[in-house]
């Protein structure tokens, strides 16, 4: 059987990288990509990197009665406060939605006017979302009508964290997560910090205090230890296009050895298909330059008992595992396919 799928929001950087690892997934045939500034004109307009791919597909006003009756499966590429105003028509029709912006990240619809400044439509919806890491939610994504996709810092984030933080090795009460982020996480529409001649070759904290990829990691870690935690996290751009790396900074609860964190890491992470836990070789702590162009994320840690403390690592490519190929990845979990198709390739080297 061959999944129909659209994706709403397609000539940005996630729903490009959509349409491409779609594009090669044996199982799927995408049959819609909106663009209210491309309609009418070939994806490979937009997506340079898609010629020759997806001939027959242009882009698409959104039209949800269309999209409905041509499509089981959407994704949403669209910026926050677009989601929720469409998910109820998809459902309500039976699609099953992965949606990639943060519309349904959060379960208390509070704080998105706290966080994202707009007053949530479907706190009902909401609270039947699940979210979309499968390492931590894979169970509640096989039933889900509506998966939310991680942000690509959180995702770094949360993964890093998570073996440490159920395990209880560490102090829950001082985690300070530093994320360093390529320009791809801002989207395609250039603004003055994300324009070229600005962005390139920096390394430049931002959104220092309140950024919003905050409360959904704090949210899912408190899932995870069973009591509401708070975190300190910093982004920071830097020059590549992509990669995220996640450096979480933690005191170890007690006499915890290196031995200990590598035991709970291999317990939580062994068998997971796109989670490699790295600890050897010239380069011995994660690094997006080898993950960049895969689905994997590799993690790791260095750990200092004499002084308590330790570093945890995540490294992903934002724009496959923290958005399209985690989307593909849960989407796969929801059709009851191989949660590996359409995703079994290896990162590009050199990049
Ligand atoms: N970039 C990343 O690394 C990353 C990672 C994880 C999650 N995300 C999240 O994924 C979402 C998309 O990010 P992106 O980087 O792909 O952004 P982007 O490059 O700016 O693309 C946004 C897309 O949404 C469409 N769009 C904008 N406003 C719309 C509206 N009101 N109704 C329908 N379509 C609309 C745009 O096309 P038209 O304007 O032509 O319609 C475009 O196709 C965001 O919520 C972002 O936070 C991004």
């Amino acid at each position: 059987m061959t999944f129909r799928v659209a994706i709403i929001g397609a000539s940005g950087y996630t729903g490009g990288e959509a349409l491409r690892l779609l594009a090669m997934h044996p199982r799927v045939e995408v049959t819609a990509a909106t663009s209210r500034e491309y309609a009418g004109k070939p994806v490979a307009t937009v997506h340079m990197n898609l010629r020759s791919v997806l001939g027959s597909i242009k882009f698409s006003e959104l039209n949800l009665e269309k999209i409905v009756s041509e499509a089981d499966v959407v994704f949403l590429s669209v910026p926050s406060g677009v989601s929720h105003t469409v998910v109820r028509r998809l459902v309500e029709a039976g699609l099953k939605v992965l949606d990639l912006s943060p519309d349904f990240r959060l379960k208390n619809p509070r704080l998105y006017e706290e966080w994202y400044g707009f007053r949530h439509g479907e706190p009902e919806l909401l609270a039947e979302s699940v979210y979309g890491l499968p390492e931590i939610h894979r169970d509640e994504i096989r039933n889900a009508r509506v998966v939310a996709c991680p942000g690509c810092n959180s995702t770094a984030a949360i993964l890093s964290l998570a073996p440490a933080v159920r395990e209880g090795l560490i102090e829950l009460e001082h985690i300070a997560v530093d994320v360093k982020v390529g320009s791809s996480e801002a989207g395609r529409q250039p603004s003055h910090g994300t324009h070229h001649p600005e962005r390139a070759n920096v390394i430049r904290p931002y959104e220092a205090e309140g950024h919003r990829h905050v409360a959904e990691v704090e949210q899912e870690l408190s899932l995870l230890c069973g009591r509401e935690l708070k975190i300190a996290m910093v982004p920071h751009a830097v020059g590549n296009v992509r990669g995220a790396l996640a450096t979480s900074h933690v005191w170890l609860a007690g006499s915890i050895d290196e031995t200990a964190v590598w035991r709970a890491y291999a317990k939580h992470y062994g068998k997971e298909p796109f989670i490699r836990v790295v600890r050897s070789g010239p380069v011995k702590y994660p690094d997006p330059k080898y993950v960049v162009g895969s689905n994997y994320c590799d993690v790791g840690f260095a750990v200092e008992p004499s002084r308590g403390r330790a570093a945890l690592f995540a490294a992903i490519d934002n724009l496959i595992k923290g958005a399209a190929g985690q989307a593909v990845q849960c989407m796969n979990i929801m059709l009851g396919l191989d949660e590996r198709e359409g995703l079994n390739f290896l990162p590009i080297s050199p990049v």
